[in-house]
């Protein structure tokens, strides 16, 4: 039995990022004062495939099924709908109050595995729900750039651009697709498809073909309303006062139709870290609250890629170790002394102290060798004569110095 192509395991030696990774977003969070939702990872098959919904990942990408009674169902390819409709669902949006919530989980996308991209992958996101507001926008980014760069990962940029409401950008649609269809024939065939499906998305094309033909294309910038342009400016201006590290890319255009106005990518620009280099992204939904059943009111969001985390952090050195305080062995001399030892590493262990216990019959020596080589700040040694004088041994393992300690004062010994 093998696993899934484009899934992955977490191992013992490695689960240990993952629980600080996660521990850290929560924590970020709670600073933020954002709720956390968790919805089911498979949603019935018109939340995700929704008519305006037109873009790759839900037409080519999504694992699509019916369950036994014949329902179409879909494993969330993203958190952003499923959450969406949740709140909706659950009569969570009151007039004039955002709504903020974050979520964590896995989202399956049936795509091309390579290094940083997975079939079941993991994200955490936030959506802002409720108004409109570049004090909003500027904030979502913020908290998007915290969590990656609170973590010590460092060379990333924040990639911005604004794609205008809904009529610039059919407006400006039809000017890019007059403009292309003429060079039709020197497009990649994936271009080729997208000037009939979704013009703008060539405008992210990898190949270097496209990009060459694009640079005579129209900008979206010069089909902006004053209003977009001023709102677009104000999130700036904000980002700058906070010191965020950003870059306008007139090109972004992101992979989800649901967005307008602001959208963004958090992009990592590490050696070796390879063309999947989104650490994250998200933007601003005007359409979708409405579509899936709720008031008409405008969110934004942002989701970021756990994987791509670890990776980043792993290229850039960052342990994800937590410190310990006290990483304590308790070894035991014989058989004898076996249980009080136990008594003992179950009082340390609801002390919160990072402690081991042999639960096999290895030997003294074996045990004490064990705890040297994993590097074990102190080993507590029990035997019969302990027992008799209720007290243990406290040996230093770094100093190799040996202390007699009563029984009743281990704690007060490891504090100091
Ligand atoms: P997205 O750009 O499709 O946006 O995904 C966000 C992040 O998830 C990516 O930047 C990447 O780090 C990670 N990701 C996506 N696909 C994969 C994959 N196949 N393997 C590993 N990591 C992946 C969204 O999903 C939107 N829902 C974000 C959003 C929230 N917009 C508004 N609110």
């Amino acid at each position: 039995m093998q696993k899934v192509k484009g899934t992955y395991d977490v191992l013992p030696n490695e689960s240990h990022k993952w629980l600080f990774l996660e521990k850290h977003i929560h924590m970020m969070m709670k600073k933020h004062q954002v709720d956390y939702v968790r919805t089911p990872v498979f949603e019935y098959f018109d939340v995700f495939h929704r008519q305006t919904e037109a873009s790759d990942m839900v037409t080519k990408e999504t694992y699509d099924f019916e369950d036994r009674s014949g329902r179409k169902m879909t494993l969330r390819p993203e958190g952003t709908a499923g959450v969406i409709r949740s709140i909706v669902e659950n009569k969570l949006i009151t007039p004039n109050q955002i709504l903020k919530t974050y979520y964590l989980g896995a989202n399956y996308r049936y795509e091309r595995p390579q290094k940083g991209r997975y079939r079941e992958f993991y994200q955490t996101g936030v959506e802002f729900i409720g108004e409109k507001n570049a004090l909003l926008d500027a904030e979502i980014i913020q908290i998007a750039y915290e969590i990656v760069h609170t973590l010590g990962i460092q060379e990333v940029v924040v990639k911005l651009n604004h794609l205008g409401n809904t009529d610039t950008r059919l407006k400006y649609q039809n000017a890019l697709k007059s403009f292309l269809v003429p060079l039709k024939d020197q497009l990649s065939e994936d271009s080729k498809m997208r000037l009939e499906s979704n013009p703008l998305r060539i405008l992210d094309s990898k190949v270097s073909s496209d990009q060459a033909i694009l640079i005579n294309a129209p900008v979206l910038k010069e089909f902006l309303t004053d209003t977009d342009q001023a709102y677009f400016k104000s999130v700036i201006k904000i980002l700058e006062q906070y010191h965020i590290p950003y870059e306008i890319d007139e090109k972004l255009v992101r992979g989800l139709d649901y967005y307008s106005h602001v959208v963004f990518e958090i992009q990592a620009n590490i050696d070796g870290f390879g063309s999947q280099n989104a650490l994250g992204g998200g933007g601003r939904y005007d359409d979708l609250v409405a579509e899936l059943g709720g008031p008409n009111v405008s969110g934004i969001g942002f989701a970021l890629g756990l994987e791509r985390l670890i990776i980043a952090a792993e290229l850039q050195g960052i342990s994800f170790e937590e410190d310990e305080l006290h990483h304590v062995a308790v070894l035991h001399m014989d058989h004898e002394s076996k249980n009080q030892a136990y008594h003992i590493y179950k009082k340390l262990l609801n002390e919160g102290i990072h402690v081991t216990f042999d639960f096999s019959n290895k030997a003294f020596k074996t045990q004490l060798k064990h705890a040297l080589f994993h590097q074990y700040a102190y080993a507590i040694i029990i035997g019969k004569d302990e027992i008799d004088t209720n007290t243990v041994q406290i040996k230093n393992l770094v100093t190799q110095t040996q202390e007699v300690v009563s029984m009743k004062d281990i704690m007060t010994y490891l504090n100091k």
